[in-house]
């Protein structure tokens, strides 16, 4: 059997640290073991163009390993070409760089080890969050710069503290996004979701929904991202929902980048509809050198929180992502169930309800 697996190229820093199993040199740790039992496992970065290494060895591959963090975009075109591929397994969380709608009229098993990195996550917005609300890019450049001046970053810093901070998306990420906000006494923590959180859960962190997108943007200071990227998700953030946000709110997205509409953001921002903006995740990753999101600003100067996709790649979550993806494989090669949390797109149909209503 063929394995393909698209990961990012690690170099030195993969050499130095074992412990970056979701690189190129480290393999998710799978290549001793695939080997024992006789399969033949590729492992590359080369995704894009028809010359790539994804593109030419897909066309035989049994099973294709990808990650969120450098997608390999499995289009209906390439599952067209892909004659014996039966299973394609997300070495973390997030399947929209695979045609899941394709992936369903052929056929082809999509699994991800859920809940691997939504701690990794959570953690990271609320950081985000703070960060943005605290004004703490600016500040930490003008030191580095060696200037000091305190009511240049004073007059955008703000508390948490009495602020209202809403997800849309209440699953494991939004959820814990919320719980761990609980401490910080926000006015109210809201989110929005078609599927309601049991009502137990919600009343542990006094979380209320309110259903429509349009007036819950409007209550919030702070909006968070935190459904998967769907037909019902693409571009939900655009010019006409961003008029209906509060006037200075601030939007955290580790979601997806095509969530939001990428020029209306950078338009928010630089008119002061947005305060700030902060997130790990791109339309395209990764993102070209001139992308608008590297460097927009607010016309203050900052709200700029941006980092490479990396919020759900901790060396914690790595262990945890590689383990899921070996059980994963360990299942079908042994033809065991697959836990079913695990599967989005089982044979021939969806089993989640989380890539949107059908
Ligand atoms: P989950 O499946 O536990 O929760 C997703 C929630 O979004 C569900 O409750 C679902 O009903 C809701 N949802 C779906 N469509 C919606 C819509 N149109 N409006 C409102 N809510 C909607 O997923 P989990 O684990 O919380 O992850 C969410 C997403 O976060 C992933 O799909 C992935 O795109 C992203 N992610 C990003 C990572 C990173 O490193 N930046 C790492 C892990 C996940």
């Amino acid at each position: 059997m063929k394995v393909l697996a698209i990961l990012y190229d690690g170099f030195k820093a993969a050499q130095q640290e074992p412990r970056l199993l979701g690189t190129v040199e480290n393999k998710l740790g799978l290549a001793e073991w695939l080997k024992s039992r006789g399969h033949e496992y590729i492992v590359s970065s080369s995704k894009e163009g028809p010359d790539s290494d994804f593109q030419k060895h897909i066309q035989d591959a049994e099973v294709l390993i990808t990650t969120p963090f450098h997608p390999g975009y499995l289009t209906r075109d390439l599952v067209q070409k892909a004659k014996n591929l039966k299973l394609c397994i997300t070495a973390g969380v997030g399947s929209d760089h695979i045609d899941l709608n394709a992936a369903v009229d052929h056929k082809i098993q999509v699994l991800e080890v859920s809940g691997s990195n939504v701690t990794s996550v959570a953690e990271h917005v609320v950081m985000s969050i703070l960060l943005l609300v605290r004004n703490f890019v600016p500040a930490h450049e003008m030191i580095e710069r060696g200037d000091w001046q305190v009511s240049d970053i004073a007059r955008q810093a703000f508390d948490l503290e009495g602020k209202v901070v809403g997800t849309i998306g209440a699953g494991r990420i939004g959820y814990r996004v919320l719980q761990r906000l609980v401490p910080f006494n926000t006015k109210e923590l809201l989110y929005y979701d078609y599927a309601p959180l049991p009502e137990e859960a919600a009343r542990a962190i006094k979380a209320r929904r309110v259903e429509d997108l349009e007036e819950f943007v409007s209550q919030c200071d702070v909006v968070t991202l935190n459904a998967p990227l769907h037909e019902g998700t693409r571009g939900l953030i655009n010019d006409k929902l961003l008029a209906k946000f509060k006037p200075g709110a601030w939007l955290v997205n580790t979601a997806r980048g095509a969530i939001c509409d990428r020029d209306a953001v950078a338009r928010a921002l630089q008119s002061g509809q947005l305060s700030g903006y902060a997130g790990d995740v791109w339309n395209v990753q990764p993102a070209p050198k001139d992308h608008v999101w590297r460097t927009m600003k607010n016309p203050l100067g900052g709200g700029n929180g941006m980092v490479p996709h990396h919020s759900g790649s901790t060396l914690d979550a790595q262990a945890r992502y590689a383990d899921g993806t070996k059980k994963i494989l360990e299942n079908y090669l042994d033809g065991k169930a697959q836990e079913a949390q695990n599967v989005i797109v089982g044979l021939g149909k969806y089993e989640t309800k989380a890539y949107g209503r059908r």
